[in-house]
């Protein structure tokens, strides 16, 4: 990426509220492409074993608070699970910069609702799509800071027209999962097709899953790839969840969609 945007995104400064799975694939690819740690602000909630993880990522130095990284940073991304959200409501009233969810369902209204605060939304292929450079990621609404962070972090910006398409492109970026989980690519080109004409994202988006798929020797790494991808009761568990049971594809695609509605409920719920 040219030498100029990225003294832009060291100038904003990049800040990860929850740096599990997916926010530490983020704040790794960012320092290892020219992000520098002092402008990179991560956060987690206590878990030792997370700690050791940053800790042997080197990313320890950009550990800060919630409210430091609301208030020094430029850009903000929420990695956290939409149940823990309402842990943030006092922290983001000190934000002067953007503010980027980063979690499956969760609309805009209601994170507007919860946070008081304009709220984009941006949504993320597996960890390990990110960190190998072959991820794609979508974004609601469209912003020219956030699309040049995807491009510093050479992940594909998939166009995604209304936020309805990012529960769509949320279910579909679980496709790596689920190929891997389930060996049979004959019945899956089926069922995209069977799908296909209703959401063309998802063809879009099996192209790509097909083209990424890594192979793997061992059966353990094959595991780690996917419960990387899987948050608990999210919507790759979804999609898994529906394929292991013997649904075809295109089910556990629709189930994936639905997972992402009843997440929002289930996030508006727990506020009263
Ligand atoms: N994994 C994926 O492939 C993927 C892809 C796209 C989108 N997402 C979305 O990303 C979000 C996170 O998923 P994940 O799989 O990365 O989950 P995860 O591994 O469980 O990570 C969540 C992280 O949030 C931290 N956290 C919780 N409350 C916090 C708070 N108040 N302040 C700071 N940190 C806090 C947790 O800290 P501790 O570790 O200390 O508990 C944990 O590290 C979900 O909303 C999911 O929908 C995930």
């Amino acid at each position: 990426m040219d030498e100029k945007n990225w003294e832009l995104l060291n100038n904003l400064k990049v800040g990860i509220v929850g740096c599990g799975h997916l926010g530490q694939a983020i704040a790794q690819v960012l320092v290892e492409q020219g992000l520098k740690k002092e402008n990179l602000l991560i956060s987690y909630r206590g878990d030792p074993l997370t700690y050791q993880s940053l800790k042997i990522k080197g990313l320890t130095p950009c550990l800060t608070t919630n409210q430091n990284i609301f208030r020094e940073a430029g850009i903000v991304l929420i990695t956290i699970k939409p149940q823990d959200i309402l842990g943030l409501k006092e922290d983001v009233a000190s934000s002067k910069g953007l503010i980027v969810s980063c979690m499956a369902g969760t609309s805009i209204e209601l994170l507007n609702q919860i946070l008081k605060a304009d709220v984009y939304r941006m949504m993320f292929s597996g960890p390990d799509t990110i960190l190998s450079g072959k991820g794609v990621a979508a974004m609601f609404p469209e912003n020219e800071y956030l699309k040049l962070l995807l491009c510093s972090i050479n992940l594909t910006h998939i166009q995604t027209m209304t936020e309805s398409d990012l529960d769509i492109f949320t279910a579909g970026v679980c496709m790596t999962a689920a190929l891997l989980q389930t060996d049979d690519l004959p019945g899956h080109r089926k069922a995209i097709i069977r799908i296909g004409s209703e959401y063309p994202l998802f063809a879009e988006l099996f192209d790509w899953a097909v083209k990424v798929l890594p192979s793997f020797h061992k059966e353990a790494d094959k595991e780690l790839y996917i419960k990387k991808m899987v948050t608990k009761g999210g919507v790759t568990a979804a999609v898994i969840n529906s394929l292991t049971s013997g649904e075809p594809l295109d089910t556990a695609l629709r189930k994936g969609i639905a997972r992402t509605k009843e997440i929002s409920i289930e996030t508006q719920q727990s506020l009263s």
